[in-house]
């Protein structure tokens, strides 16, 4: 079909439906929606039969619960992630991303959810936010590519499939995932965990309100966490980026 659109203002429009979270083609021919909508279904017969159809209840929670506790190993909780299918960020969702780093290093990073660079590459952390993410480690030492347990970080997030317009995730969807993110605690099994913004102070401590919680050693998973501002809000506001340095500092105080 011939369009009137020159090659990048097409490509302007299709990246703009990409930031929105449309970003697969579902059928060749356009749907006239308005045209669809103005036919009525048609009446059931006075005298046909009634069909009552359960609804059948279903608690998302408990079966992520089940299937996480049956998970013994990293891989396996991958496994079972992938085939869980409650959570409707899922069918929106390219990837499954899972983790990146070392499983033996002694801090985890607990981030929030991918967003569109994460989506596409399947990682965590590998955007923007994530390139800021690591100079902020590589300036205490710490690296996710690291082979050693004291330099190597675990970097993992509350949500494995990105939200639409990276809106922020709702309180079903993290109660959803905890069991899955504690099962994967548990699996690492870091010293350490920094809880890297509010959605992970939710799901860690079940409080929010980062700019007070921040720099405070708390417990969240069973062991020693400490809230940190996201990479992304430093990036929005350069000038916290120094109660961000005072916290790294804290956190490589207490590795020592
Ligand atoms: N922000 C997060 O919290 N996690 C990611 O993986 C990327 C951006």
């Amino acid at each position: 079909m011939e369009s009137a659109l020159d090659w990048h203002s097409a490509l302007a429009l299709l990246d703009w439906q990409v930031d929105l979270g449309a970003d697969e083609a579902i059928g060749d021919a356009p749907v006239d929606r308005f045209a669809v909508a103005e036919e009525t279904p048609k009446k059931a017969a006075d005298n046909a039969p009634v069909q009552i159809v359960k609804r059948q209840e279903i608690d998302a929670v408990d079966i992520a619960r089940q299937a996480a506790t049956q998970a013994d190993t990293l891989d396996a909780l991958r496994e079972a992630l992938a085939g869980y299918d409650h959570c409707d960020l899922k069918r929106g969702a390219k990837s499954l991303v899972f983790a990146d780093g070392n499983p033996a290093a002694r801090v985890l990073i607990l981030g929030e959810a991918p967003g569109r660079e994460e989506d596409r590459e399947g990682r965590p952390f590998v955007g923007r936010a994530g390139h800021l993410l690591d100079r902020m480690l590589d300036a205490i030492g710490l690296d996710r590519s690291a082979d050693t347990p004291d330099r190597a970080v675990y970097i993992t997030n509350v949500l494995p499939w990105r939200p639409p317009q990276n809106r922020d995730p709702e309180a079903e969807e993290i109660a959803m995932m905890l069991p899955f993110v504690q099962k994967h605690i548990e699996l690492v099994n870091p010293d350490i965990i920094v809880l890297m913004g509010n959605i992970a102070c939710r799901a860690g401590l079940k409080k929010q309100g980062i700019l007070r919680l921040r720099g405070q050693w708390s417990e969240a998973f069973g062991r020693p966490a400490l809230p940190m501002t996201h990479p992304a809000y430093l990036l929005r506001t350069p000038h916290a980026k120094r109660d961000a340095w005072a916290d790294l500092l804290s956190l490589k105080a207490r590795l020592t």
